[in-house]
């Protein structure tokens, strides 16, 4: 083929809609994933370490600076928020981020991931605020193990939000249960009747290499397979659902008896890099295009020195230009990023 040929048929390829986020490999995105905050009421154990010092709070972007990057940010194609942490609800008045971020007239979503600690208190204000999802994360019902899992207590207070949320009229809330080999085998049957019970989609998520520790191992990955298995001896056979979001990493399935389902997030072994569509925005002010990324594209910079709204653009332009195809979890090339996932966002 001639250089010609070739440049034509790059630019065929390349060529993405105006102003949409497309990465080198045809990825769209439409999720940007806000942390507000490194601080959290827990510290669990696969996140982050015992003894923590977090960033200063003027490091942090205030609500206006995180909606005026957001508002840039929907201009090129975002469609889909989800606040983060570390846990976002202990950053104060979350509830008036949502309202600022609701208010952006493209963004179709303002959803929410907490431990679920304080959301008996701001439940309310959060849904009146225009919060359209929540995911609570709970591994345990055992109290017990509660706290071997997050070195604190807290479990009848996240029982507490999940119902409050409830009652405050929110639908299709998700639990999320982080899957470690050697400490939650015990708790996913348990998870899973009381998710059913009470009609809270159960997500099991398979153990990355994030953790502060750096105890993460190959071996210390509780598959989703696994967890099936494990399901399937005590709740019967799952039946697989079809996709209907392609960009939801999660496959899920129903119980064969049609009442419930429950899902499975495989990043280790089942990797969805192929279908990201996410990108992030650090508490602190930094882009990222990956959980794993090695490189970070420092926004808070580019407003603090005055910059304008093309800049911000141009700076989530480059960060979505630089992503790889896949994090090579497993790979000899793999090397684990610097944050821990308390630092960057669930
Ligand atoms: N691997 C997988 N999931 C993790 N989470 C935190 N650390 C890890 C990890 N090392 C999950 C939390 C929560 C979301 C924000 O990320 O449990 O569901
Ligand atoms: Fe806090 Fe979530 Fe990390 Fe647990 S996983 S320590 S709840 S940020």
């Amino acid at each position: 083929m001639s250089v010609n040929h070739m440049i034509a048929n790059q630019e065929k390829v390349a060529a993405p809609p105006a102003g949409a986020l497309f990465d080198r490999f045809g990825r769209r995105h439409t999720d940007l994933r806000v942390s507000v905050t490194d601080r959290c009421n827990l510290r669990c154990t696969y996140c982050m370490p015992e003894e923590v010092s977090f960033r200063p709070r003027e490091e942090l972007l205030t609500y206006e600076e995180i909606a005026r990057v957001v508002s840039v940010a929907t201009q090129q194609g975002i469609r889909t928020v989800r606040l983060t942490g570390g846990e976002p609800l202990v950053r104060t008045g979350l509830a008036r981020l949502v309202r600022l971020l609701v208010a952006l007239p493209l963004l179709e979503e303002v959803a929410l991931t907490t431990n679920g600690l304080l959301l008996a208190e701001q439940a309310e204000e959060l849904a009146s605020a225009g919060l359209t999802r929540i995911n609570v994360s709970l591994d345990s019902l055992s109290p017990e193990r509660f706290v071997e899992i997050t070195r604190r207590t807290g479990l009848e207070q996240v029982l507490a939000g999940l119902s409050r949320a409830r009652q405050c009229g929110f639908r299709a809330i998700r639990i999320n249960a982080v899957s470690v080999r050697g400490l939650t085998e015990t708790e996913i049957v348990p998870l899973a009747e009381f998710c059913r019970a009470e009609g809270f989609h159960l997500r099991f998520i398979e153990f990355m290499p994030l953790d502060a520790d750096a105890a993460w191992a190959n071996e210390s990955v509780l598959t989703g397979a696994a967890v099936r298995q494990i399901l399937e001896e005590t709740c019967g056979p799952l039946v697989p659902l079809a996709v209907t979001d392609s960009g939801q990493p999660a496959v899920d399935y129903a119980y064969a008896d049609g009442s419930g389902r429950v899902g499975f997030i495989n990043p280790v072994s089942q990797p969805f890099c192929d279908r990201c569509d996410r990108l992030r925005l650090t508490a602190d002010g930094q882009f990222q295009n990956c959980l794993f990324s090695q490189a970070e594209w420092d926004v808070r910079q580019v407003i603090r020195s005055g910059g304008d709204d093309d800049q911000v653009a141009q700076l989530l332009a480059a960060c979505v230009r630089a992503k790889q195809a896949g994090h090579g979890i497993g790979t000899e090339q793999f090397k684990r990023p610097e944050r821990a996932m308390y630092q960057i966002g669930g």
